[in-house]
């Protein structure tokens, strides 16, 4: 498979797509030209620069969500898990690195070994990974969301 070289999103419930921890729950509901932004206290991403943007919220369906893909190392999952509210995670999968590549009925799927985390926090919800998935610290600009 090859990838392009720009960030890409790909389809509705997921697609290819690992960044490193931080984490962000983006709440949309009010104004889109604003910045708004809930710190869920994780670290920030080290590999995606503040600003970067990594999806469109159109682009992010309710209860499923999207795998970007950066580079071979970087995949982030943008999810959205309650209407208006974002989530962004490392689509790193720690159990043994495979990229998560499908969000369904709000739960990220790893497929290499069937893991799946909840696309709220992160957490393990089932299979063989022990520890959640890195969150992104997100914001909304205008029309994306982006890396805060
Ligand atoms: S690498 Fe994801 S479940 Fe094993």
């Amino acid at each position: 498979m090859e990838f392009p070289d720009h960030p890409t999103t790909v389809s509705r419930r997921c697609f290819i797509g690992g960044c490193a921890a931080a984490a962000t729950v983006i709440t949309t509901g009010t104004a889109a030209a604003a910045d708004t932004e809930t710190d869920t206290g994780a670290q920030p991403c080290g590999k995606l620069p503040p600003g970067t943007v990594l999806a469109k919220k159109a682009d992010v369906p309710l209860n499923g969500g999207v795998v970007v893909y950066f580079d071979d190392e970087t995949s982030v999952v943008v999810a959205q898990p309650k209407k208006g509210t974002y989530t962004a995670f490392d689509a790193k999968c720690t159990h043994a690195g495979c990229m998560c590549s499908e969000v369904d009925n709000n739960l990220i799927i790893c497929w290499c070994h069937d893991s799946r985390f909840s696309s709220v926090d992160g957490k393990r919800r089932s299979g063989p990974a022990k520890k959640p998935l890195p969150q992104i610290k997100t914001k909304i600009k205008g029309e994306n969301i982006v890396v805060a």
